[in-house]
C-alpha cells in the first residue's frame, strides 16, 4: 500500500493533560522522582515514561519526535535545536577517530563547513561526490567508511539522490545512509526508500513561518537511543536541546505542511515553466530538462509535487543581486537566506548560503555567480507575480 505521510500526521489523537486538543506544554527543565530507585533506573534507560532532565527528552519535545516519525515512519525520532544540531551528532555518533565519510559534494554550506573543516580535527576524512553517479559513490567506498551522506534534493542545485539505490550500496557495504530530507518533506519519504537515517532542519518548510531554528532525527529507537545515552550519547553530550515551548509551536504548524506543499509545489511548478519558456536556464525536478526528473517522479508522494526551491541562472552576480534588490522593493519576496516561508525568498547562494565552498569547487560543481536560488512562497495568485518578476527581468535586461 502506498505510504501516505500526511494521513499519518492526520491521525495523530492528543488528549492535553486537562482535555485539551493540544497536548499541554511540559515547562520544566527537571523532574521530580516518587522515589530514589526511579532516578536510579531512569538514568540506566530502564524507566519507560518517566523524564529525568530536559536536555535529555521533554513531553513535548517527545509529542514532535512522534509526529515527524509518523510522517516519515520511521520507529521514532528525536528534535534539536536546529538543523545543524541534528546533523552534526548524528555524524559524531556513528563515526569516530580514523573513520571515513562518503558525502555528496552538492549539499548545505554548513554540512559541507563541518564536513571539511571541523571533522578532520577529530580525524574524520569525507571523500565528496557526485551523488547522481553510483558508481562514483561505490569507487570512493574504503574499508574505513561508516556513512553515506547525501540530500533528497541537494542545496542549492537540486541535485536529486537515488536514495533507493544509496540504500542499496549501504547495505552492501554496511554503511549507514543518512539523508538530510529538509527540501522535500512529504514529496520524498527517504525512509521508505532505504535510508537508515533522516534528518530536516524544520527550520524550513516544516515550520514554515521563519520564527524559529530546529531540527530532527528519526530513525531506529535503538540509534535514537544511542543518541539520547547519558554515557556516550551525542545528543545528550553535544547538547542540541529544542526547548518545549518551541516544540509545541512548531507540532501546531506541522498539521498544515501537506497544505503549505502543495500550494509551494504548483507555484513552483507554475513559475519554472514560465521562466525556462522565457528562455532562462531554470533548474526544477519538476521540468523535463531536469537531468533527474523521471527518478524525482520514481520516488515521489504524487500529490505533494516537486517542491517550492527553484533556481534560475541570470548571468552575473551583478544582475542577479539587481534583480533581487528589484524585486524586493516590489514587494515580490524578501532577500533573504532559508526556505519554506510564506513570502518568496530569494539568494545568490555562491556569495551567502554556500559561501564556505571555495570559488574553484563551486565552479566545478556548477554553482554560477549569477546563480538565484528561490523559496517559492504560498502566492494565492501566481500569475501576478509570474508578471510582476518577468518585469523586473524586462527593467534589468535579463529577458
Ligand atoms: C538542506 C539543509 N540542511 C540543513 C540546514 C541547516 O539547518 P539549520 O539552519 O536549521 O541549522 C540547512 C540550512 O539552510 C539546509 O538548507
Amino acid at each position: 500500500m502506498a505510504f501516505k505521510p500526511a494521513n499519518n500526521i492526520q491521525d495523530l489523537q492528543y488528549f492535553g493533560e486537562f482535555g485539551g486538543v493540544n497536548p499541554s506544554i511540559s515547562d520544566s527543565s527537571t523532574y521530580t522522582f516518587l522515589s530514589a530507585k526511579t532516578m536510579f533506573d531512569t538514568f540506566e534507560g530502564n524507566a519507560d515514561g518517566c523524564y529525568l532532565y530536559s536536555r535529555h527528552s521533554t513531553p513535548s519535545n517527545l509529542y514532535l519526535g512522534q509526529a515527524l516519525a509518523a510522517m516519515e515512519g520511521t520507529e521514532t525520532a528525536s528534535v534539536t535545536a536546529s538543523g545543524m544540531g541534528a546533523i552534526t551528532p548524528v555524524l559524531m555518533q556513528l563515526c569516530g577517530a580514523g573513520d571515513h565519510i562518503v558525502s555528496s559534494r552538492t549539499i548545505y554550506g554548513g554540512t559541507y563547513a563541518f564536513l571539511k573543516n571541523f571533522t578532520p580535527r577529530f580525524n574524520m576524512a569525507t571523500t565528496f561526490v557526485d551523488i547522481t553517479k553510483l558508481d562514483v559513490v561505490e569507487a570512493a567506498i574504503t574499508p574505513n567508511t561508516k556513512v553515506i551522506y547525501c540530500e533528497s534534493v541537494s542545496n542549492p542545485l537540486l541535485e536529486v539522490a537515488d536514495i533507493a539505490g544509496l540504500a542499496k550500496l549501504a547495505k552492501k557495504h554496511n554503511l549507514k545512509l543518512v539523508v538530510d530530507n529538509t527540501f522535500s518533506p512529504l514529496s520524498i519519504s527517504a525512509a521508505q526508500l532505504g535510508a537508515d537515517v533522516v534528518i530536516h532542519s524544520l527550520t524550513k518548510f516544516i515550520n514554515g513561518s521563519s520564527d524559529t531554528v530546529g531540527g530532527v532525527i528519526c530513525g531506529t529507537q535503538k540509534f535514537i537511543d544511542d543518541l539520547r545515552n547519558v554515557n556516550d550519547g551525542a545528543c545528550m553530550l553535544l547538547g542540541s536541546t529544542m526547548d518545549s515551548l518551541r516544540a509545541a509551536s512548531i507540532l501546531k504548524n506541522l498539521r498544515t505542511l501537506h497544505i503549505r506543499m502543495q500550494q509551494h509545489s504548483l507555484n513552483g511548478l507554475y513559475l519554472a515553466e514560465r521562466f525556462e519558456k522565457d528562455g532562462l536556464k531554470t533548474v526544477y525536478p519538476g521540468l523535463a530538462s531536469h537531468p533527474s526528473h523521471d527518478l524525482f517522479k520514481s520516488m515521489m508522494n504524487e500529490k505533494y509535487g516537486f517542491g517550492g526551491m527553484l533556481t534560475v541562472d541570470v548571468g552575473s552576480l551583478d544582475k542577479a543581486n539587481a534583480l533581487m534588490e528589484l524585486m524586493q522593493k516590489r514587494n515580490l519576496g524578501y532577500l533573504a537566506v532559508s526556505l519554506g516561508f510564506y513570502k518568496t525568498l530569494f539568494s545568490a547562494p555562491g556569495s551567502s548560503t554556500s559561501s564556505e565552498i571555495p570559488a574553484e569547487e563551486q565552479k566545478e560543481m556548477g554553482l554560477s555567480d549569477g546563480l538565484i536560488r528561490f523559496s517559492i512562497g504560498l502566492d494565492a495568485d501566481i500569475e501576478r507575480t509570474y508578471h510582476m518578476m518577468k518585469d523586473c527581468m524586462k527593467e534589468l535586461e535579463i529577458l
